[in-house]
């Protein structure tokens, strides 16, 4: 369990302790083709000058974090889907340094790195940014991923009985001891002196996306924040995949957030929830719409998209043809995983105002291209929220 101070007294200064009742991140930009598996010609490409000029425009924007997909190894397809992905820790420094306000997060998968090294790196960046970086922690996902490490995955609950030890450690370098020895099952750690300490004498933020029951009960016990799909709140709420009204799926949202907040509560822990999703946001909903088509389904990589179901069991050899079909489409069409947020202005603004009424506290949204997209949706869409209440 962590056990640092979680008093802040710069609360007011750090982007993920403002006073946004709806917080926006933008997630995915250190991967090529970001979240969307397409072909489209002007898909993001993850040069460090454009994530650089992205975090230069959001930081100025008032977006309040920026959230990399820790990937190792690309998924192929004709786009070479996240084949060329800048690793996210030292993404985060160079972005704390180019930037004033932002949260910045590094994402560290668990297993991979010795987590007294992984602690010194996240007081480097934190250090940087002056108390800026968050972290987002990932007990275990591709296998194909800590195969080319040579790692062999343990079984999956046990990733995160790894991941809480692997925290402990980290907890416990980032805070005020001189010299400690850890005993734990995975880790024997003998006089460890880990100094500097975090900024300001608090720590980072942590999140974290686990979706299993472990997963949640480990995030539960050790993050800030966590990341859920509320899509399947829109498709528990209709009992099928078709559109349902707002009010049921505010209803499902609130539901949602509702059950993991208790589940935090009940161990003492007072935890947020957000979410993600792809945004295309264009002056009609016909142009967005549109676009969407045209990014996600006649351009997709489909190749790309069938190896991610691959990875997660889903082929079709196991799956009766409709059903493959529908998940093949789905996956295309959510810009793997989340719900897509599509529409005019108006629509994208009251579809994020729904997530906020159902008690989540923020979402990372990725673009097809975040230069081209992200200044439109950053002039239109957060003047709307902020009329709304929203955001400052
Ligand atoms: C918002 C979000 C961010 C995630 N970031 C990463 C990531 O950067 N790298 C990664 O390998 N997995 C990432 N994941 C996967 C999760 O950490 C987790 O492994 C997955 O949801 C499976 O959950 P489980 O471990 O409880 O089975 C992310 C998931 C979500 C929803």
């Amino acid at each position: 369990m962590l056990n640092v101070n979680r008093a802040d007294p710069r609360a007011a200064r750090l982007s993920m302790h403002n006073g946004n009742e709806l917080k926006i991140g933008f997630f995915g930009a250190n991967c090529s083709s970001a979240r969307t598996a397409t072909v489209a010609p002007e898909r993001w490409l993850a040069s460090w000058p454009d994530c650089r000029k992205l975090a230069v425009i959001a930081d100025d924007a008032g977006i309040d974090f920026l959230l990399p997909i820790g990937r190792w190894k690309g998924y192929g397809g004709p786009s070479d889907f996240h084949g060329s992905t800048l690793e996210t820790m030292t993404w985060a420094c160079g972005l704390l340094g180019a930037t004033k306000r932002i949260t910045v997060f590094g994402t560290v998968h668990a297993p991979l790195f010795h987590p007294l090294i992984a602690a010194k790196q996240m007081v480097t960046a934190d250090q940087i940014g002056e108390g800026r970086f968050g972290l987002n922690i990932v007990a275990g996902w591709n296998e194909g991923e800590f195969e080319m490490f040579g790692v062999e995955q343990r079984p999956h609950d046990e990733r995160y009985d790894f991941a809480q030890e692997w925290v402990d450690v980290v907890s416990r370098a980032w805070s005020d001891e001189e010299q400690f020895d850890f005993d734990g099952r995975y880790f024997k750690l003998q006089a460890v002196r880990a100094k500097p300490k975090p900024f300001g004498g608090t720590r980072p933020l942590i999140m974290n996306a686990g979706h299993s029951g472990a997963g949640q009960a480990f995030a539960m016990r050790n993050c800030d924040a966590f990341f859920t799909s509320t899509g399947d709140a829109r498709l528990a709420a209709a009992g099928t995949a078709q559109q349902v009204s707002d009010e049921k799926l505010i209803e499902a949202t609130a539901r949602k957030v509702a059950d993991i907040k208790a589940d935090g509560a009940r161990i003492g822990r007072a935890i947020e929830v957000y979410t993600q999703g792809q945004v295309i946001c264009r002056p009609s909903q016909k142009e967005a719409e549109d676009y969407h088509h045209y990014a996600n389904v006649e351009q997709a990589d489909w190749a790309a998209v069938e190896r991610m179901l691959e990875l997660r069991g889903v082929t079709p050899d196991k799956t009766p043809p409709a059903e493959y079909a529908a998940k093949r489409m789905q996956q295309a069409v959510s810009g793997i995983g989340g719900n897509p947020y599509v529409g005019s202005p108006d629509t994208v603004a009251e579809q994020l105002a729904n997530l906020s009424r159902g008690g989540v506290r923020g979402i990372a949204v990725s673009f097809v291209n975040y230069l081209n997209d992200a200044p439109y949706f950053c002039a239109e869409v957060l003047p709307r929220l902020a009329k709304m209440g929203l955001r400052g």
